[in-house]
């Protein structure tokens, strides 16, 4: 992991640590401009919408059109969509390149663009198919984020609340007090690079002790059960769930979980649903949707036994429980208490 102060280092760098190797770069609309000059670009069209098997076979084929040797380097710059998809494609033609991922987004500098999860989504399940293969590097500059729409950072903070509920309260308890002074709309800050830096830290840390999601990294997956169940739902509506806003979503009706099986404190269901209500706004979804969440959360490839839906619960801010199980009843009821609030 690299932190860059602004896309001149970022560029500086790459023309370093990959000289004499031949780069190509994929990136979406947004981001090209990011590509350091000579870099033949693939540019994709952003969204989760995209990220599917079509956007791969176009990274293959524009591997294949450059003529991309195994020694080739593949530059992925851009949100989730770019960093999972150009990760995959780097990860199977021919049977395995380098990437290098330069996350433009919160969302992708957090939790996408680090732990080496690639894949798309396919049969409306969200990662269907995928792989682990990590990045050989990932370049991080919190600059690009001066002109991300304020959803973008909220999108991004939800999974940084995720790695302090999951790790460290006392870095949940700093979060909230961000989310109250201000400090999401002062992206340039040296106090807002820190928490980012912090949140990384954790990913690190979890995805490095656990590379293929068997043990302590499914502590990750906190509030993404519920939230890819939201998250599917959505897509299939032809709707816009930002991801981060899903895992907020998630979180809430995991926490109510959490308090009723777990004995959770509820001091922390009520902040986050709160957190939900001010900044966030209410689920899209509604109980005439309970059916289909609940198949969606049932065929969630977290999932061991069929029939049964595995989720990370917490006891307590910084206090995970993997592979707990809950009934349909009390899935039911923690999603009829998300969309009341
Ligand atoms: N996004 C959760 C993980 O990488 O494990």
């Amino acid at each position: 992991m690299i932190f860059a102060k602004n896309t001149d280092e970022v560029s500086a760098m790459l023309s370093a640590g990959y000289r004499g190797r031949q780069v190509l770069a994929v990136a979406d609309v947004n981001t090209a401009a990011f590509v350091p000059r000579g870099v033949e670009t693939l540019v994709m069209p952003c969204g989760e919408e995209h990220k599917n098997i079509e956007s791969v076979e176009q990274i293959w084929d524009f591997l294949h059109a450059h003529e991309a040797t195994r020694d080739t380097v593949l530059l992925c710059t851009g949100g989730g969509t770019v960093t999972d998809t150009g990760g995959f494609a780097a990860a199977t033609y021919k049977r395995g390149i380098d990437y290098l991922n330069i996350p433009t987004t919160l969302l992708a500098m957090v939790d996408a663009s680090t732990g080496g999860k690639t894949g798309f989504n396919r049969n409306g399940v969200k990662n269907e198919i995928g792989c682990f293969k990590q990045p050989a590097e990932t370049v991080i500059c919190t600059a690009l984020l001066n002109t991300l729409p304020r959803e973008e950072i909220l999108s991004g903070f939800a999974e940084m609340m995720k790695h302090a509920l999951v790790a460290d309260k006392r870095e949940y308890v700093r979060l909230l007090a961000m989310l109250e002074d201000g400090s999401l709309q002062h992206t340039e800050s040296a106090e807002f690079a820190d928490a980012v830096k912090r949140s990384i830290a954790i990913k690190e840390r979890i995805a490095g002790a656990d590379p293929e999601d068997r043990g302590i990294r499914k502590t990750l997956n906190f509030g993404h059960t519920a939230g890819h169940a939201l998250e599917a739902a959505a897509i299939s509506k032809g709707r816009v769930l930002r991801h981060g806003y899903a895992v907020m979503q998630g979180m809430v009706a995991e926490l109510y979980l959490s308090a009723l099986k777990e004995g959770m404190p509820h001091e922390i269901l009520q902040q986050m649903s709160s957190v939900m209500r001010e900044y966030y706004g209410r689920a899209e979804c509604g109980c005439n949707d309970m059916k289909e969440l609940l198949r969606l959360m049932r065929s969630d490839k977290k999932n061991k036994t069929a029939g049964e839906t595995n989720f990370t619960l917490l006891a307590d801010a910084g206090k995970p429980l993997t592979d707990r199980h809950a009934g349909e009843k009390e899935t039911e009821e923690a999603l009829e208490y998300l969309f009341s609030i």
